[in-house]
């Protein structure tokens, strides 16, 4: 068990080491891979100490070399380096990629997200690695290993969607950011980032997918007992996009001026739905107190009744005998 966990570590370690040197070494991999990644405005310093790489843009280059290496179908086959044909013979799952390797806590390769350079809408933009005994997606962050140490640091970790957002953020200095990539946010992710910190703050992308998943996001993350803070990009911005054009300086600015508690951003984003409607006002009301009662920690909850009520202007009172009901419901 242990021993095919190993070897599955091993050829992803091989891959990253592959994808890496074809794009610095190769024509193709230079002129197509790299090229992108420093129109991007990646540095070289990214691109190493991210392992950034390039998958060939043929069937069987890297599944070829790698067997001529001595590595097992079987282990290119279950960490989905390598695909199976019918007639048994295999074939390369990323082919004309631009590849992020994924890293474990302890800095391990563990899994893949290639991104397609081609802009046909047909064609999905990230190939992920299947699961597999050393990838289970729902407790994987994208970038921890080499944010660990700041986020303790800060006593503060940035989440963001995307392996590009890890990157410049990253690369502006800012290292204490991790993304849930190839996934929606789960538990098992926030309580590893719980291990180094209680508090979160969200930079997901400004459009309307960015802002649903940030209010999914603020409950789970309150419901393990951690605090959340939310900051909202410019629609059709992300993390990536914003710091890439705007700058570091900027960046910062905007996550200090816009960074609001999850009640402030909650009652924002859904008063501004509800319009004047008195009835779904009250909803509004409602759902903020549902969040509260997520907290596991009744003397934070009741901070956040006080702050909820002087927001809302609604009697304290009111708002503590819907949450006891809401309490009582769960337990
Ligand atoms: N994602 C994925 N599969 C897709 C689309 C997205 O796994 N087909 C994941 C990737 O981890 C991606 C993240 O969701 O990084 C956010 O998606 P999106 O905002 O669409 O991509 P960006 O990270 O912004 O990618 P880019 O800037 O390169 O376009
Ligand atoms: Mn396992
Ligand atoms: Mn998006
Ligand atoms: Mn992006
Ligand atoms: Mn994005």
């Amino acid at each position: 068990e242990d021993q095919r966990r190993e070897s599955l570590m091993i050829v992803s370690s091989y891959a990253a080491k592959y994808f890496h040197e074809t794009m610095l070494t190769t024509d193709e991999g230079q002129n197509i891979g790299l090229s992108y990644f420093k129109e991007r405005g990646f540095n070289a310093d990214t691109i190493k100490k991210f392992e950034l790489g390039y998958s060939p843009d043929q069937w069987e280059a890297f599944t070829g070399e790698a067997l001529k290496q001595g590595y097992q179908e079987e282990f290119l086959v279950t960490s989905g380096l390598s695909v199976k044909r019918d007639n048994g013979s295999l074939y390369d799952r990323y082919r004309g990629r631009v590849m992020f390797p994924i890293h474990s806590f302890t800095g391990r390769v563990i899994a893949f997200g290639g991104r397609t350079l081609k802009t046909d809408k047909a064609v999905p933009k990230y190939v992920n690695s299947p699961e597999s005994e050393i990838y289970h997606k729902s407790n994987v962050l994208y970038g921890l290993y080499f944010a660990k140490k700041a986020i303790r640091e800060q006593d503060n970790c940035y989440l963001v969607e995307g392996y590009a957002d890890v990157l410049s953020v990253h690369q502006a200095g800012i290292e204490n950011v991790v993304a849930s990539s190839g996934t929606s946010l789960t538990s098992e992710q926030v309580r590893l980032i719980g291990r180094l910190t209680k508090n979160i703050t969200i930079l997901y992308d400004g459009d309307a997918a960015g802002i649903k998943a940030s209010l999914r996001g603020l409950d789970l993350i309150l419901e393990e007992g951690l605090n959340v803070k939310v900051v909202l990009f410019p629609d059709g911005h992300d993390p990536d996009s914003y710091v890439q054009k705007f700058g570091t300086a900027a960046f910062k600015k905007h996550v200090d001026d816009s960074k609001k508690d999850f009640i402030l951003f909650k009652t924002d984003i859904l008063l501004k739905e509800a319009g004047k409607d008195p009835i779904r006002r009250s909803e509004v009301i409602r759902e903020i107190v549902e969040s509260i009662a997520k907290i596991p920690d009744s003397i934070k909850a009741s901070v956040f009744i006080k702050e909820c009520s002087y927001i809302l202007q609604i009697d304290e009172r009111a708002l503590l005998t819907e949450l006891n009901k809401m309490r009582q419901a769960k337990a």
